[in-house]
């Protein structure tokens, strides 16, 4: 199991035009204990898929650390995985073909390889799509091959960027419950940003509400919802109550954006 510690994080990237740097996220801190469910939500633009491009390794820190069970990483890990905001499916592999893609790259064997990408795909609703390409397939369908393509390397830590966005409610809610499924049998580290306020209680330990750009921790709401969570749980006063504890502090983030003519 995999502990994050982000300390005092800061990117910054350079501006094309004039040649000033754009301070993406500054001062970030907060941290994930092991096996720990985490969301994130905050305004767009400010800093979530930079944040998690940080912790998958993807992009180094302009300042500020971070640490996995107390030791700093450097370079994308082999127990990280990353579900993309917009889908990267490789178009000229087959949907089995892009499940199976990093179990191919971390070496195991086909004879386990081969059935464990036919489980996730059926998990995912796609086993009549098995042998489909991506171009066949709809936005939704794509997204859920990323999902089981992460899924399928039993990463510890599993980052999730906006996994959900695409689909129609139903299938959503579906994709939700299958998620903590999953994760309370594997028991994974997880970060999954969204902009849905409900998808973030629903599925969440806690929830890192970020700032406006330059994105900094606004508050972190731990949900205090117990578990195992059902439908039902999303009917509940105590569901609510958090629902709407997030939407005012989202809100206010938003006021302050347009009022400081941050953009
Ligand atoms: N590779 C890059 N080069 C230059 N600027 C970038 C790059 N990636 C992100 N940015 C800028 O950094 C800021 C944060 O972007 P980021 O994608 O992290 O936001 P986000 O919170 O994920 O937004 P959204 O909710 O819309 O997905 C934005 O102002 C964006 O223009
Ligand atoms: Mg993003």
């Amino acid at each position: 199991m995999i502990e994050i510690e982000v300390k005092k994080l800061s990117v910054d990237f350079e501006k094309r035009r004039d040649g000033d740097k754009l301070n993406a996220v500054k001062n970030l801190s907060f941290s994930v204990s092991p096996g720990r469910f985490l969301c994130v939500i905050g305004p767009s633009g400010c800093g979530k898929t930079t944040l998690l491009n940080v912790l998958a390794g993807l992009l180094e820190p302009s300042a500020g650390t971070v640490l996995f069970n107390g030791k700093q990483d450097k370079g994308p890990g082999k127990d990280r995985a990353m579900v993309f905001q917009s889908g990267a499916l490789l178009p000229w592999r087959t949907v089995l073909g892009n499940i199976r893609y990093g179990m191919e790259i971390q070496k195991v064997p086909k004879g386990e390889a081969l059935p464990r990408s036919q489980e996730l795909c059926t998990m995912v609703g796609l086993g009549e799509f098995e042998n489909s390409y991506p171009r066949e397939l709809s936005g939704g369908m794509q997204q859920r091959v990323n999902l089981a393509r992460a899924l399928a390397t039993n990463p510890k830590l599993l980052l999730m960027d906006e996994p959900f966005a695409s689909l129609d409610a139903q299938t959503r809610e579906q994709m939700q419950l299958e998620v903590l499924k999953i994760w309370q049998q594997t028991k994974q580290t997880v970060v999954f940003i969204t902009h849905q306020i409900e998808e973030a209680v629903f599925l969440a330990d806690e929830v890192v509400v970020m700032t406006a750009r330059p994105g900094q921790v606004k508050t972190v709401i731990p949900i205090e919802i117990s578990r195992p969570r059902t439908y039902e749980i999303k009917k509940s006063a105590l569901f609510h109550q958090y629902v709407d504890q997030l939407r005012d502090l989202v809100q206010q983030e938003f006021l302050l954006q347009k009022g400081m003519g941050k953009q």
